[in-house]
């Protein structure tokens, strides 16, 4: 049987690595996880019991966690996404949702993920990394975009400062940041459309997989 081929995709919130990570997961045949939905989850059960503060509560929502009951489309919105950054920066949670991740990404073909430490953390030994990035103030006009075609109401200048205080977060805890692998390449989409990201990072991966 051919190698399993696993692929890390590492960025800040709205640099395109979610849409990039589907289209490459599409383009190999491979099971794709969006590990942001796992913190996402996490902190709306904890938003939703009122015990985002609780470190212990968010330990044992983590650990209850399961995979088959995660609803996306209800997890998209702007609070569940700062509540994720608060409960993600917990050690306690990232350990709980470790083995639910490598797992995932042990399945016999190989499989795409992608979020914040995959090619640090979760998946360091992984045939090709990438790592994702946009300037700021283009992340934020994307995820204006988005929300506002979900209808939620939030003005540019809100987006811009929610995705700096969640890069700071994000970036700045010490529990697995959000930093570079020393091997994955860096593909900054600012200046590039969803199309030419997608063909930048194909290329990129079928560089890494050749060489291996
Ligand atoms: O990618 P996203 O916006 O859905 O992620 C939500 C939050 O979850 C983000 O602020 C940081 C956290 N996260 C993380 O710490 N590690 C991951 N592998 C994925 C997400």
């Amino acid at each position: 049987m051919a190698a399993p081929i696993v692929i890390a995709i590492d960025g800040p919130a709205a640099s395109g690595k979610g849409t990039l990570a589907r289209r490459i997961a599409e383009a190999y045949g491979l099971p794709h996880l969006d590990t942001g939905l796992l913190y996402r989850a996490v902190g709306a059960r904890c938003l939703a019991d009122g015990v985002l503060e609780n470190e212990a509560a968010s330990i044992a929502a983590a650990r209850m966690l399961d995979l088959s009951t995660l609803d996306a489309d209800s997890l998209r919105g702007a609070e569940t996404g700062a509540a994720a950054s608060v409960v993600a920066a917990r050690p306690g949670v990232r350990a709980a949702l470790l083995d639910l991740q490598r797992s995932f990404a042990a399945q016999p073909g190989g499989a795409v993920l992608d979020g914040r430490d995959i090619g640090t953390v979760i998946c360091p030994d992984a045939a090709a990394k990438l790592f994702v990035t946009a300037s700021a103030e283009e992340r934020a006009v994307r995820r204006f975009r988005e929300l506002s075609a979900r209808g939620a109401p939030q003005s540019l200048a809100e987006v811009l400062a929610d995705i700096k205080a969640r890069d700071a977060r994000d970036s700045g805890r010490s529990a697995a940041p959000l930093v570079q692998a020393e091997d994955a390449v860096l593909l900054d989409t600012t200046d590039l459309g969803i199309e030419a990201a997608t063909e930048a990072a194909l290329a990129i991966i079928r560089s890494r997989l050749g060489a291996r």
